[in-house]
């Protein structure tokens, strides 16, 4: 296991604010650095704060933007928003899991790639819609074009894609 650096969340501890009305902006840049909010983080937090590790833990888990757990390198985010769903959403995801060797949730070996399901991405009109690491969306999809843009993602295996 790779040793989390703490230091990180001191030095934000310290830009951001001890109090209680910093823990989101607290976790949001522990997860923009760390890439996920680590349980280790959150007990730092709670040591250099006047928060507790369960109030923290409870921030964290009832917003659905914050992760708990690490993730790897490119997030592939697959809308199940009503507009997608309806457009096939499911489809995609099954295509993905297929590509990738993962279940929707479950991080590729290697660390490269998770799959995940989201709620609206907010471009309803071009659904089935992806994301691709936060920043790249893809939309009227059906289950070929999506498998071919993860084939077309750096470092996607190809041992799968036969
Ligand atoms: S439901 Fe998928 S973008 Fe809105």
């Amino acid at each position: 296991m790779c040793a989390i650096d703490l230091d990180v969340v001191n030095e934000i501890v310290g830009q951001k604010g001890r109090t209680a009305d910093h823990a989101i902006p607290i976790l949001q840049e522990v997860q923009k650095r760390l890439r996920y909010v680590p349980r280790e983080a959150l007990a730092r937090i709670a040591d250099l704060t006047e928060m507790t590790e369960s109030q923290l833990f409870g921030v964290a888990t009832f917003y659905s933007q914050f992760r708990l757990e690490p993730v790897g390198d490119t997030i592939i985010k697959v809308c199940h928003g009503t507009a997608c769903h309806v457009g096939g959403a499911k489809g995609l995801t099954e295509a993905l899991e297929n590509r990738l060797g993962v279940k929707s949730g479950e991080t590729t070996a290697d660390k490269k790639f998770t799959l995940t399901s989201v709620a609206c991405v907010g471009c309803c009109s071009l659904a089935p819609v992806i994301m691709v690491a936060d920043d790249r969306t893809y939309g009227r999809l059906d289950m070929k074009k999506a498998v071919s843009i993860v084939d077309g993602l750096e470092g996607v295996s190809s041992a799968e894609s036969g």
